[in-house]
């Protein structure tokens, strides 16, 4: 039984996977890794939410040289694949086991950054909020919230549209629809997408500022906000 996210019943394929099944994947990441103000030399202490095969923390741990960064994710073998990837980092890279937001980590005030790609939503609305909350709690002063995730529409003729898009991109990867089809409607059953406009909502309650959405294609969006100085 695949755990919400791992999305491939085996993780080895899920990095050239993922890439013909979600549309501008290396973009959603460069957004993400584009918005915090950090310079690259800054020693910056990153806290990773469901970090996968850890493709966006080898691409921050790149861009931050002097960055070190917390994974956490609840896929033994998703974190097996990053353990791999990131074995280059040495100590800057940190995987734990843990589901969010119950076993989100307690400290106060100590990351200057948390970032989370494509995993905050399969958590229920109520889970979002808790999570929120610890993030603000968990980032020092100043620190930002990044997250690229999957987003809701209202409006059902855009959740269609986006659907649309997603079946021609993967067609444009070469892949045809029965090649993903069983894998991808199976991890829909964990997939429980907000609207963009109540997320940016309850990190304002969370308490966070400058919340704000960074980029969007379709139904795939980066948003996020800073813990006050
Ligand atoms: C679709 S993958 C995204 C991986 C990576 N961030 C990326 O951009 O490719 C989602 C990851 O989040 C993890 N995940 C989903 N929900 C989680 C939760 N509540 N707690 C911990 N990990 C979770 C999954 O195990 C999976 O590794």
């Amino acid at each position: 039984m695949k755990k919400p996210g791992e999305v491939f019943a085996d993780a080895s394929v899920y990095d050239p996977g993922i890439e013909a099944i979600v549309p501008r994947y290396d973009e959603l990441h460069d957004a993400i890794l584009n918005a915090p103000p950090h310079d690259r030399s800054d020693e910056i202490r990153v806290l990773e939410l469901g970090a996968g095969t850890g493709e966006l923390t080898a691409k921050l741990l790149t861009r931050f040289p002097n960055s070190s960064v917390r994974v956490v994710d609840h896929s033994d073998q998703m974190l097996g694949q990053a353990e791999q990837k990131l074995d280059t980092f040495g100590d800057r890279a940190t995987l734990e086991t843990g589901a969010f937001p119950d076993d989100y980590p307690e400290e106060t005030g100590e990351y200057d950054l948390v970032v989370s790609s494509l995993a905050v939503h399969h958590l229920d609305e109520d889970q979002k909020q808790e999570l929120f909350d610890a993030v603000h709690e968990s980032l020092a002063p100043g620190g930002w919230f990044i997250n690229g995730d999957v987003v809701q529409f209202d409006a059902p003729h855009l959740e269609a549209l986006s659907g649309d898009m997603i079946e021609n991109w993967v067609r444009s990867k070469g892949w045809q629809e029965e090649d993903f089809m069983d894998e991808w409607e199976a991890s829909d059953d964990y997939d429980n997408p907000s609207t963009l406009t109540d997320q940016l909502v309850w990190l304002r309650e969370s308490g966070f500022d400058a919340v704000t959405s960074i980029w969007q294609y379709y139904n795939f969006a980066v948003y996020g906000g800073q813990k006050g100085e």
